[in-house]
């Protein structure tokens, strides 16, 4: 396996602060993901694994330390720079799915590609469907997903995840909001990202979904415990 590093956090936290008390979510944490690998972050509620999931996505930057992607330090990098890590490097899945009520399934999967300086309408409508399929859901491209099950929803989202072929895939409790057959469905097209040479990282606390890892990191009370 190519063991070169994709990412890094070196002594990262990350504290909320209200007026009252100061929650450290995440504290001091160092860990690295290889490209290729398949990293499992585990561990019990309120353990900070959101937290540093959002930190890694660049959905949030942390309190202190320093993460880097691709040997690159994310704090020097300019809000555009981010924004283009963002869009053409990382692939999100959410609990809840996260996708646009009001465009259909299909718009959906499209987006993450559409604004892209030279993008062709053909081409990217083609890599969609193409994406639809492997997800089994191109019958359901002119759907809105509010007229989806969990479960097709999710797999749309794992659909949009992949359009971009993404340096690396993040899934936050995929299966959280799924029935165990659904649930299964999901993981092994997640599986399946990372059999075909995506690198994923997956938060979870079922350890029947730690199983597919190459390896599994365990968060408690915001820092790494093994
Ligand atoms: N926006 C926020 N403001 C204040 N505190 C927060 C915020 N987000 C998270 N926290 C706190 O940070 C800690 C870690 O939360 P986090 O959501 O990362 O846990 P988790 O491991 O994902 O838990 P779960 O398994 O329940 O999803 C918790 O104590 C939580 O209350
Ligand atoms: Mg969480």
């Amino acid at each position: 396996m190519n063991t070169e590093k994709l990412l890094e956090v070196v002594d990262v936290s990350k504290v909320f602060s209200t007026e009252e008390v100061e929650t450290f979510a995440v504290n001091k944490v160092n860990f690295h993901i290889n490209r290729g690998e398949y990293l499992a972050i585990s561990g019990p509620s309120g353990g900070g694994k959101s937290t540093i999931l959002s930190i890694l996505g660049l959905l949030d930057s942390p309190t202190e330390g320093e993460y880097f992607f691709k040997g690159k330090e994310t704090s020097k990098l300019s809000r555009d720079e981010l924004s283009t890590i963002r869009n053409q490097e990382i692939g999100f899945i959410f609990q809840s799915f996260n996708l646009i009520e009001n465009m259909s399934v299909l718009d959906n999967v499209m987006l993450p590609l559409i604004y892209r300086p030279g993008a062709k309408k053909s081409a990217v409508k083609a890599r969609a469907i193409q994406c639809l399929e492997q997800v089994g859901m191109a019958h359901r491209k002119n759907h809105s997903p509010t007229q989806l099950s969990g479960g097709q929803q999710q797999r749309v989202a794992v659909a949009r995840a992949m359009v971009t072929n993404p340096s690396i895939i993040f899934a936050d409790e995929p299966t959280g909001n799924l029935d165990s057959k659904s649930a299964e469905t999901v993981m092994d097209l997640i599986k399946q990202q990372h059999q075909n040479g995506a690198t994923v990282c997956i938060v979870t606390h079922d350890p029947r979904y730690t199983q597919d890892a190459t390896r599994t990191i365990h968060f408690a009370d915001g820092s790494l415990v093994s």
